[in-house]
């Protein structure tokens, strides 16, 4: 028997038990083989409508969910946010009330206010994947992560993660911060104090405030950009010897963490966060594995998540 996603929306990984996780990531597998295949069409979503409306920049997240829709074989239509009427005032409510009356099968949204997904949830008529709500959560962003390094590594039980930069503002850091802990990993988080999101948020995740102490001996390094769209000027201006304090360069990973995976979701700002000769050495970067897995993770989700509509 199939097994089945128990969730009719994918708004984080909050909510989630680990067996929901390994279902998606298990089912990613098979559609990483697919999309190495010579051709790839599948006709699992033929005659349904992904609607796409992505409020925020976007170009990984945003093409591969277009791209997983396409080789599922749905009719994939992308809303051009800033040439539609959300430019004339509409609210995030009308703009759903009146995209859910064109009937769409399964909607992915990212969008600037967190919890933006779950409203919109509330008024669609479909399964709803949030592809990042503000400083929220971006749930397939950190099950691409847990697969890349399941690959990688052979497993995430008992490894311990290191996610460093700007956790405050980073909703990856958020979905990986409750996906690791669930699939068993040991997880901390590195930044200067300003950045660290607040100590009642942290769970049972260690803060680290220096750098080298964070990653000595971690089995995975994830870095994540400085979200200056997201903080105040005086925040931002206070950042300056970052790349010192906090950068990931060749020379300091090799001796703290000799072995250590190296991730980012993107985009990265070579020379700030990461020194652009490690992101782009293939053998200890994972960065675009964890783009590939990207597509194959949200084709796993979208079918999933349709399958009850779909009568499989
Ligand atoms: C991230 C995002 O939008 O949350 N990017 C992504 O989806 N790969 C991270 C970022 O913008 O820094």
């Amino acid at each position: 028997m199939m097994s089945s996603f128990p969730h009719p929306h994918l708004l984080g990984i909050e909510g989630l038990a680990a067996d929901d996780v390994h279902l998606i990531l298990d089912e990613a597998e098979r559609w990483i083989a697919f999309n190495r295949r010579p051709r790839r069409q599948a006709d699992l979503l033929a005659g349904l409508t992904q609607l796409n409306a992505f409020f925020e920049n976007s170009t990984r997240t945003s093409l591969s969910f277009e791209i997983a829709g396409k080789r599922l074989g749905a009719q994939v239509v992308s809303m051009a946010v800033a040439q539609s009427s959300v430019a004339k005032g509409e609210s995030l409510i009308d703009t759903f009330r009146t995209l859910n009356a064109m009937q769409p099968d399964v909607v992915v949204i990212r969008h600037g206010e967190t919890g933006a997904a779950r409203k919109v949830s509330e008024i669609v008529d479909c399964p709803v994947i949030n592809a990042g709500d503000g400083t929220g959560e971006h749930p397939t962003q950190a099950l691409l992560d847990a697969l890349t390094i399941r690959r990688r590594l052979g497993r995430i039980e008992g490894l311990t993660v290191a996610i460093c930069g700007d956790i405050r503002h980073s909703r990856v850091a958020g979905s990986n911060m409750r996906s690791l802990p669930l699939l068993g990993a040991d997880v901390r988080v590195v930044a200067p104090p300003a950045l660290l999101p607040p100590a009642g948020e942290l769970g049972a995740v260690a803060a680290y405030t220096d750098m080298d102490e964070g990653i000595a001996g971690v089995d995975v390094v994830m870095m994540l950009r400085i979200q200056r769209e997201r903080m105040d000027a005086a925040l931002a201006g206070g950042l300056s010897d970052f790349h010192h304090r906090y950068g990931l360069t060749r020379e300091r990973l090799d001796r703290l963490a000799p072995r250590a995976l190296v991730m980012h979701p993107g985009p990265i700002n070579r020379g700030v966060e990461i020194e652009g000769a490690l992101a782009d050495d293939r053998g200890r970067s994972a960065i675009l594995d964890q783009v590939e897995n990207g597509v194959a993770v949200r084709m796993a989700c979208l079918d999933l998540l349709t399958r009850a509509r779909r009568g499989d």
